[in-house]
């Protein structure tokens, strides 16, 4: 079954507005090669200037992250009525950045994912594990939790309605990216577990992107994996030129 490569920009809180909209025009300025997708989150302050650079473009906006409710006293929170009035399609969920250092548990990132799909924005599920639990020989038992907390009650028509990234704590922003073989490994087993979730249908319809020290060195081989559906990139995603050579990656 067909999944589209979805090449995803990940710009945290790095740029300024005047900075991603530069980013944002750089980036759009090189036609989507064909069969490919490609989307970028920038912070919330910056979505809208950014959404109006891409609106005639073919490049999604996301949002990276998402409160479950339109309006209320939610201090500090995102509402899904002003991501859509941006027209971002897309709002990361459980990023580990959120998970380990604004301590979002797998119930709150539930509630976003689910507050999204209410909404009809894409929620992009980040799970993976940290170092310990990967020497802990736990990396499946961590995964399989964050899967069936993060989806828990979520009902799917289709497999096009989420996204998740398979992000390793370990290899975000350190430099090192998971091995091909690792990250296949990784991948293959969330696909079982949606299809258990889901089902096998559905579960082949799911895209699940790798996150993790992404390079324009690195893209390529991840890419040629069988369950590698695409690249959630931070750090090479900061300029246009490697995203872009990330975006234009050879197929092996
Ligand atoms: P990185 O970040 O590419 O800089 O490792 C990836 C991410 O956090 O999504």
């Amino acid at each position: 079954m067909e999944r589209t490569p979805l090449l995803a920009g990940n710009w945290k809180m790095f740029t300024t507005v005047a900075e991603a909209t530069e980013l944002a025009r750089a980036i759009a300025v090189e036609p989507v090669p064909p069969g490919r997708q490609v989307m970028v989150a920038p912070s919330a302050p910056a979505l809208n200037a950014v959404g109006a650079v891409l609106r005639a473009t073919p490049i999604a906006l996301s949002a990276q992250n998402i409160c479950w409710e339109e309006r209320g006293a939610f201090t500090g929170e995102i509402s899904p009525l002003l991501l859509k009035e941006a027209g971002a399609t897309m709002a990361i969920v459980g990023h580990s950045e959120r998970r380990h250092l604004f301590a979002e548990s797998n119930a709150l990132i539930n509630k976003r994912l689910r507050g999204a799909l209410r909404f009809e924005i894409i929620p992009l599920l980040c799970i993976g594990e940290t170092m310990a639990e990967r020497e802990d020989n736990a990396t499946e038992e961590v995964l399989e939790k964050q899967l069936r907390q993060g989806l828990a009650g979520v009902t799917l028509k289709s497999g096009h309605q989420i996204i998740i990234a398979y992000e390793p704590v370990w290899a975000i922003g350190t430099g090192r990216t998971a091995s091909a073989a690792q990250a296949q490994k990784a991948h293959a087993f969330c696909r079982s577990l949606l299809g258990d979730i889901f089902d096998k249908g559905i579960a082949q319809q799911i895209r699940i992107l790798y996150g993790g020290s992404v390079n324009p060195a690195t893209i390529a081989e991840i890419m040629a994996q069988a369950d590698i559906d695409g690249a959630l990139v931070g750090g090479a995603a900061l300029k246009a030129d490697s995203f872009l050579s990330i975006i234009h990656y050879k197929t092996l």
